[in-house]
C-alpha cells in the first residue's frame, strides 16, 4: 500500500491526478494540500474538492496551503486550463469543508507521524514544501520520497525557453526542494511531452467510458487539449500530473532514469531553470526520470477513470 500526501494547485491534469490516486488499488491518498499556481489557492481549493466529490472521497482531509510564491507575485495558467482551472466546466461547490489546520504545519505534522511510510507527491509550485521545510529542514527525510511534478531537465521549458510551470512559479521553493535532503524523483516537462502525451481520441474514449469520473476528465481537459493544439502545436495534449502520480504507483513506468544534482536558476534570466549538476558530484542528488512507458502510463489512467464512479 502507496500511503501518499498530494500536494496541489488543481488544474485540470491534477485533477486527473488526484483521480488515479484516489482509485488506485494500491494506494490510500492520505491529504490533499492546496497551493496557488494553476489559479488562484481559492479556486486551487474548490477545484481539489469538486474533485474529491466526483470520486467519491469527500472524507480525504484538504488543508489549503500558501496563495502566493515566496517571493514573486502569482501568475496563474488559466490559459490552459480555462477560467476555473478545470476547463471552464464551472461545477457547483462539492460542499466539503476545509481542514482548520494551515497545509504548511499539515506537512511537518504528517511527515512527523509518517515514519518513512508516506509518499510526498507534488503536483504544483513548491510553496508549501518549501515552508515546510523552513520549520523542519528534514522534512524530506521523514517521507518515504518526495515525487515532484516540475522542472525540465533538457532545458525546453514550457513557460520561457528553459523553466517548467511549477519550478519558475517559485523558483526561490524549488531552489530549497532541490537541495534538501531527502529521496527525491523528477518528473518534468521533458518526460511529460514524451511519455505524457494523449491523444483526441483518447480523450474521447474518457467520455465513453460511462462513469462520471471519466466524463468530468474529458470535460476538463477541453481547453489544455485547444491549448496544446494551438499554441504547441501538437495534435495531442499532455497531461504531466498524471504522468508523476502513475510514476509515483508504479516505479516501472519510469524506464529511465539518472540521480544527479539539480539547481535551480534564480537569475531574471535564468528563473525556473533546472541544471542537472554534471560537475557537482557530491550535491544532493535527484533521480530525473529520462524516459517513461507511455502504454503504462495511460493503462493505469484508464484503468482508475474506469473503476470509479
Ligand atoms: O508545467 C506543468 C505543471 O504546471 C503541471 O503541474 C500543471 O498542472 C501546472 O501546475
Ligand atoms: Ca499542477
Amino acid at each position: 500500500m502507496s500511503k501518499m500526501i498530494i500536494d496541489t494547485d488543481t488544474g485540470s491534469d491534477d485533477a486527473i491526478a488526484l483521480l488515479m490516486a484516489v482509485a488506485h488499488p494500491d494506494a490510500e491518498v492520505v491529504a490533499l494540500t492546496t497551493v496557488a499556481g494553476n489559479v488562484a489557492l481559492d479556486q486551487a481549493t474548490r477545484n481539489a474538492k469538486t474533485t474529491l466529490r466526483i470520486a467519491g472521497r469527500p472524507d480525504i482531509p484538504v488543508f489549503v496551503g500558501c496563495d502566493r510564491p515566496l517571493v514573486y507575485p502569482l501568475e496563474t495558467a488559466t490559459e490552459v486550463h480555462g477560467d476555473d482551472g478545470l476547463g471552464n466546466v464551472h461545477l457547483p461547490d462539492a460542499g466539503i469543508d476545509s481542514q482548520p489546520e494551515h497545509a504548511v504545519l499539515a506537512l511537518v505534522r504528517l511527515a512527523a507521524e509518517s515514519n518513512g511510510e508516506h509518499d510526498l507527491i507534488t503536483l504544483g509550485p513548491l510553496t508549501n514544501v518549501a515552508a515546510a521545510l523552513a520549520i523542519d529542514p528534514d522534512l524530506l527525510t521523514r517521507f518515504r520520497r518526495t515525487v515532484v511534478m516540475g522542472g525540465a531537465p533538457d532545458m525546453v521549458g514550457n513557460v520561457t525557453d528553459m523553466a517548467e510551470f511549477n519550478v519558475w512559479v517559485d523558483p526561490e521553493a524549488a531552489a530549497r526542494v532541490f537541495v534538501a535532503p531527502g529521496e527525491r524523483v523528477m518528473v518534468g516537462w521533458n518526460v511529460s511531452m514524451t511519455a505524457g502525451l494523449v491523444s483526441p481520441d483518447q480523450r474521447k474514449a474518457m467520455a465513453e467510458l460511462g462513469t462520471a469520473a471519466g466524463q468530468f476528465a474529458h470535460d476538463i481537459t477541453s481547453v489544455v487539449e485547444a491549448f496544446c493544439h494551438q499554441e504547441l502545436g501538437i495534435p495531442f495534449f499532455s497531461l504531466p500530473d498524471p504522468l508523476a502520480v502513475a510514476i509515483a504507483l508504479d516505479d516501472t513506468i519510469a524506464t529511465r532514469t539518472q540521480s544527479i544534482g539539480v539547481t535551480v536558476g534564480r537569475s531574471a534570466e535564468a528563473r525556473g531553470a533546472t541544471f542537472p549538476t554534471h560537475l557537482q558530484p557530491d550535491a544532493p542528488a535527484t533521480d530525473i526520470v529520462w524516459e517513461a512507458d507511455a502504454e503504462a502510463f495511460q493503462a493505469q489512467m484508464f484503468a482508475a477513470l474506469s473503476a470509479l464512479p
